[in-house]
């Protein structure tokens, strides 16, 4: 087999560190990684695959000496100003930022739904949203035998989805509850310890927040439904890690209960945790470390014809950004190799 070039944009922040770790994890037939971020990084050290890194600043001239593919996770404009450059440089861009996910020719992939479609990549391939990706991994089954008329998204989202400085928030406000300190917020507009905030990403002119057009449109071109009825509330709670959500789904066609519960246990990936007598249900300390996506509290919507509610948990750093990312990475060497 070949052996890749594999550059990590981004590699200090919460994802690239992430991303860091299940690469060590994975062991692909990368022989050369090369680190970056901006240029207040430049020269930190990462401890990484057994030896020091040193990070490099990305500048313009970054992709020249040749690169496979490249990860990218310092955000949207980092990403529109380096990944066409990148791109136009022979490297392959698997981008974790929302600059290319709606643009026709990006691939937005999540490589249990939808990866045949890797293969028509101009150069650069969308990480979906994490919310978005975590939802159709248990969706896509679902669409498939019983065709989905319409969904409603309630989101429960852990502070490390904002970043370093959203983990800060949590930290400093629990630091300050403890001491009775007053701290300065570094990302949200109101204490995040404590309280839940209706808010992820900017407000829009029709009242939603970005995070949920986000997820409805992406949520769209995944599942190739482009009329798809969605609608999505997401909100930040006090949760260092892993986002839990509320799925309520409406379906076309009628379904058995038990054969629904059998289709989620058989599809790539999903983790069924389902038995409440027992208290048994997915929860964001026990989904934190894992790929897979946990599913529970499956019932019946007893105000529709066929309708159900489902309880969906998943690592957003590994599942909704680091791993889905390098599961990406592994379909293209695969791609490569047959
Ligand atoms: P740096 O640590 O040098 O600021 P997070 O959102 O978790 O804080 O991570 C953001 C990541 O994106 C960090 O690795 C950050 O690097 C990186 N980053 C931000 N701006 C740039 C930039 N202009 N060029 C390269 N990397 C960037």
């Amino acid at each position: 087999m070949k052996s890749y070039k594999l550059a990590i944009v981004g590699a200090t922040g919460v994802v690239g560190r992430t991303v860091l770790k299940v690469l060590e994890e994975k062991k692909l037939p990368i022989s050369e990684y090369v680190l970056f971020a901006s240029k207040r990084s430049c020269g930190t050290k990462l401890h990484f695959m057994g030896k020091d890194y040193e990070v490099r600043e990305l500048t313009e001239t970054s992709f020249d000496e040749g690169f496979d593919f490249a990860i990218f996770s310092a955000g949207g404009d980092t990403a529109k100003k380096f990944a066409p450059i990148a791109a136009s440089k022979g490297c392959i861009v698997v981008d974790n930022s929302s600059a290319f996910r709606m643009e026709k020719d990006v691939p937005l992939i999540v490589p249990e739904v939808n990866s045949e479609e890797i293969k028509n990549h101009r150069g650069i391939i969308a990480n979906p949203n994490c919310s978005t990706i975590q939802a159709v991994v248990a969706l896509k089954p679902l669409d498939t035998k019983y065709h989905i008329k319409r969904i409603v998204y309630s989101t429960y989202q852990a502070v490390s989805g904002a970043g370093s400085k959203g983990i800060f928030d949590l930290e400093n406000g629990i630091h300050d509850f403890e001491n009775k300190q007053d701290y300065a917020l570094q990302k949200f507009p109101y204490p995040i310890f404590n309280n839940c905030l209706p808010h992820i990403d900017v407000f829009l002119e029709n009242g939603y927040t970005k995070e949920e057009e986000k997820m409805i449109n992406e949520t769209r071109k995944i599942l190739k439904r482009p009329d798809l009825k969605i609608t999505a509330t997401t909100i930040r709670v006090p949760v260092f890690n892993s986002h839990s959500e509320s799925i309520n789904v409406e379906f076309e066609k009628d379904f058995d209960l038990k054969e629904l519960v059998l289709t989620l246990k058989n599809a790539p990936n999903v983790i069924v945790q389902d038995d409440v007598k027992n208290n048994i249900y997915p929860l964001a300390t026990n989904a934190t470390g894992h790929d897979e996506v946990f599913v529970g509290r499956i019932r019946r919507d007893e105000s529709i014809k066929s309708g159900i509610n489902l309880w969906v948990v998943a690592d957003n750093i590994r599942k909704g950004a680091a791993s889905n990312a390098i599961q990406i990475v592994e379909k293209l060497i695969d791609f490569d190799n047959n």
